[in-house]
């Protein structure tokens, strides 16, 4: 039995509430797990909140709450902004989760006993006030870059875990395996980044300067680094270390879709860790580009946030989804505008797509009382081109494109609308050539089946109201070995708009 393909997004920060650049990454791995499932494979989604560490301990306190009681306040909208994206989740964990805490603290004991982790002196220049350590090429005028204050020489003392015995390991490592680090570009910057010696890592936290964290088992005064704490999701999540037959069965992961901003923790430190903890690494992290308006990153701080809740409820989840998946190269950044977003909405979704259902049902209809009449031609040019899309889909995907995988499917789309004005079946009509005016509806018709099929993992709403009139259930690649499942006794009952234009 071949292992379930696992696939995870990074764990949220609830201090705030979700935005579009959140709604990306999970949206992209929504869109891998359908299609993995749609070819057959078991999967294992996993997704989840990120809520320990000093940013949200301070959002808490600046809104007079308990942390516990903000966090636990924040959690669900998250999980309902999934629900209204359609977005489908086998795991969802929570870093304040008992067995996570526990699991993070058998982690850090395990590493500590072999000697991967060591107590040291932490130096650093450190503003009171703001509570943040800086680095010299940080500071503005030699003072502190938030408030503009002076900061002082600190020295606490912390447990440090040891990068730079692994740094050689690791360089070798992404070197040989050229599909650990997606894309190449990314690849290149790590390796360029691991040109200069790895600092071990500071991986506590001092009690006196930040409680809410993860108990340091062999160090009372201490919680641990909410990055040490978070990464270790992947593997907690799925039964690590209490549960190892779970594990064995979804361990490595394939695929860790990351934002560029987190690519150093997910291919530095979390490569490091796992070896140290002698487990295998996971096959690919691929880190995605950012959205951004006005050439800055769509972020909270930068105040430009886009509500996907609200754009899903303007113009509908699948046209959402089909914009981020469609508008940029995965791995590049992408300029967000609702002008963009409604110009894809009018051109791919409501004319392309949308007339190509409508009109080819409602001609079977008018014509045939929608009735197919005779079985579809055995090698016709659209016959062709669905097979082509078809395999084009498939492996865009299998090579984390899918761009171009929409890409391929549009392409049976746009031959499908031209062969409709090619065809001309009013005019057919008006002539009474009805065996012709059968086969070109017959063919026609076929086309939008398969197109149905072919959109399942990408637009899941719009492909399921296709294939319920197709009287298919569960769409995958199986459904995509004949050209020629209408046969005359198949009925078609003509659907609504499947995209109606906003005003
Ligand atoms: N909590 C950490 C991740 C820990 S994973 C073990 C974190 N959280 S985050 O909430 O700040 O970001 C989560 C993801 O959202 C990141 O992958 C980040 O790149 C992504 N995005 C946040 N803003 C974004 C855009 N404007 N555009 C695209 N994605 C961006 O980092």
């Amino acid at each position: 039995m071949p292992k379930p393909f696992y696939i995870t997004t990074p764990l949220y920060y609830v201090n705030d509430k979700p935005h579009i650049g959140h709604a990306y990454t999970n949206i992209l791995c929504d869109t891998f797990s359908r299609f993995h499932r749609f070819i057959g494979d078991k999967v294992f989604f996993l997704t989840g909140t990120d809520e320990h560490g000093e940013k949200i301990d301070k959002t808490a306190k600046q809104k007079g709450m308990e942390t516990q009681a903000f966090v636990d306040g924040m959690v669900p909208r998250f999980k309902e902004l999934w629900k209204i994206l359609d977005i489908h989740s086998d795991g969802f964990i929570r870093t304040t989760d008992l067995f996570h805490k526990k699991a993070v603290q058998e982690i850090l004991q395990k590493l500590y006993d072999s000697g991967d982790i060591y107590a040291g002196s932490y130096k650093g220049l450190y503003c009171t006030p703001c509570e943040s350590f800086w680095t010299s090429s940080q500071l503005a005028g030699g003072k502190c870059p938030d408030c503009k204050r002076e900061v002082q020489e600190i020295t606490e003392e912390n447990y440090f875990f040891r990068l730079s015995k692994y740094q050689d390991w690791l360089i070798h490592y992404i070197q040989e395996h050229p599909d650990f680090v997606r894309p190449a570009m990314r690849k290149n910057e790590i390796l360029g980044f691991l040109k200069a010696p790895l600092e071990d890592l500071c991986i506590s936290r001092p009690r006196a300067r930040l409680s809410w964290g993860i108990n340091i088992p062999f160090a009372p005064n201490h919680v641990v680094y909410v990055w040490f704490d978070a990464l270790s999701n992947y593997i907690s999540a799925i039964g690590y270390p209490g549960k190892m037959n779970e594990f064995q069965e979804l361990w490595p992961a394939d695929l860790h879709m990351v934002g560029k901003d987190i690519l150093r923790q997910h291919t530095v430190y979390w490569p490091i860790m796992l070896k140290a903890l002698g487990l295998e690494m996971p096959k690919t992290v691929f880190a995605h580009g950012w959205w951004t308006m006005e050439g800055a990153k769509v972020s909270k701080s930068t105040g430009n946030v886009v509500d996907p809740a609200e754009l899903a409820q303007k113009y509908g989840r699948d046209t959402l989804r089909y914009f981020l998946l469609r508008e940029v190269n995965l791995g590049m950044d992408g300029a967000y505008s609702e002008e963009l977003l409604v110009a894809r909405f009018n051109r791919d979704l409501a004319n392309d797509l949308g007339n190509l259902v409508l009109r080819s049902t409602s001609m079977l209809e008018r014509y045939f009382g929608g009735k197919i009449q005779i079985a579809s031609a055995k090698n016709s040019e659209l016959r062709q081109q669905a097979f082509r899309s078809r395999d084009g889909m498939i492996s865009a995907m299998k090579n984390l494109d899918p761009r171009s995988a929409l890409s391929s499917i549009w392409e049976l789309i746009t031959r499908a609308n031209r062969y409709v004005e090619e065809t001309k079946p009013w005019i057919l009509a008006k002539e009474n050539k009805m065996e012709e005016l059968a086969t070109v509806l017959t063919e026609l018709l076929e086309a939008v089946r398969y197109t149905g099929i072919l959109l399942a993992p990408f637009l899941p709403e719009a492909s399921s109201k296709i294939c319920s009139s197709f009287a298919v259930l569960n769409p995958g690649a199986k459904d995509l070995e004949t050209w020629g499942a209408l046969t005359p006794s198949t009925t078609i009952a003509k659907g609504a708009a499947l995209f109606p234009r906003s005003s």
